[in-house]
Parts: C-alpha cells; sequence; structure tokens
C-alpha cells in the first residue's frame, strides 16, 4: 500500500517506547503495539491472531515477542508467526518518525 492511501496518526513519542517496553496505542477501534527494535520502531496489531490477548503484554526475546497467553511467538519487524499456535500473521502496519513524535499509517477511511 502507497502512502497515498495511509493516514498518519502520531500515537506516541520516541521516549515512550524501549526494546524492552512496547507501547499499546489504539487509532479508533484499531489496537497496535509500537516496539523497538535495532534502532527502528515497529508497528504491528496489538491483537494476538490465535485467541484473545494483548501482544504488548508479551516477551521479547530475539527480534520476536512471545503472547503471554499460549507463548506463540510474532517476528517483530514483519508480524510473521514463527511459533505454534498461531498460524496468522500479525498485520504489520508504517511508521514514520517526525521529531519525537511516532506515526503510524493505517488505510484511510473510506468516505
Ligand atoms: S492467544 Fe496468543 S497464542 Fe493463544
Amino acid at each position: 500500500m502507497t502512502d497515498a492511501n495511509l493516514e498518519f496518526h502520531a500515537v506516541a513519542t520516541t521516549s515512550e517506547v524501549s526494546e524492552d517496553e512496547p507501547k499499546a496505542v489504539s487509532i479508533g477501534r484499531m489496537d497496535i503495539g509500537i516496539y523497538l527494535l535495532d534502532g527502528e520502531y515497529y508497528a504491528l496489531d496489538d491483537i494476538c491472531t490465535h485467541a484473545y490477548a494483548l501482544m504488548t503484554d508479551g516477551y521479547i526475546e530475539d527480534g520476536a515477542i512471545e503472547c503471554p497467553l499460549h507463548g506463540a511467538c510474532f517476528d517483530i519487524k514483519s508480524g510473521k508467526a514463527l511459533t505454534a499456535p498461531a498460524t496468522i500473521d500479525l498485520r504489520p502496519y508504517e511508521v514514520k518518525i517526525e521529531g519525537d513524535q511516532i506515526l503510524v499509517g493505517v488505510p484511510k477511511a473510506e468516505d
């Protein structure tokens, strides 16, 4: 999806997210987790694709986030489901940094 189809929302400041402490934010009804990994910020759907758990309550290790409920792991950079019981990837979102603001791009609302 190109930038033209996205609407960017400022959701947090860079100081609010660390490698150990992701941040849960919402844009409208979407729950999104913001992560810092290797100096880059990433945004993923915050609801586990297996059942219902907030991924930002999970555990971060080796570039992956582990679901706090049943332990499925997802790649932070891509959202890819790495281990069972999850088989569906977490949706990734585009991230832009402007000054100290973290902006997340979501599809524009239909008119
Ligand atoms: S809810 Fe995340 S692995 Fe089951």
